[in-house]
């Protein structure tokens, strides 16, 4: 584990372990690229999604934006800390898109990636510099 540390090392095994369950309910047929996210919020909850991919398949979803609209629609708007992960052996972080849309939510917080060796932390701000914002600068 490597990049930056605001998350502990339990919590981030946490949210990956619950990324690693959700994987397991991703629908890519398409693919085959299982992919499951987790998001951690302040009262401790942790929310997941994995992707959901389609005959038309620019109508699949990623996991990241699965997981946060999940969240969003309990109540969630805020989360803390995030996790993603795909196939073994695969570094997998969050897409552009995804990067951008959880942004919305929470720009500063770490993302526990899985990788080869296990996973890294990294944070939203180093993923998605100057991401879009109708503030500007
Ligand atoms: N995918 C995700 O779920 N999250 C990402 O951040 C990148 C890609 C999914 C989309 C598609 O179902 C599969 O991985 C292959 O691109």
């Amino acid at each position: 584990m490597s990049g930056t540390t605001a998350l502990s090392a339990e919590k981030a095994e946490a949210l990956m372990a619950a990324a690693e369950e959700a994987r397991k309910n991703a629908y890519a047929p398409y693919s085959g690229f299982a992919v499951g996210a987790a998001l951690l919020f302040e009262d401790g909850r942790i929310i997941t999604g994995c992707n959901v991919e389609n005959a038309s398949y620019s109508l699949s979803i990623c996991a990241e934006r699965n997981a946060m609209t999940t969240a969003v629609a309990m109540g969630l708007t805020r989360p803390t800390a995030a996790a993603v992960a795909g196939p073994d052996g695969v570094f997998c972080p969050p897409c552009g898109a995804c990067r951008q849309f959880l942004a919305e939510f929470n720009g500063a917080m770490p993302v526990a990636v899985k990788d080869a060796g296990g996973f890294r932390v990294l944070s939203l701000e180093e993923l998605l510099p100057s991401g879009f914002s109708l503030k500007g600068e």
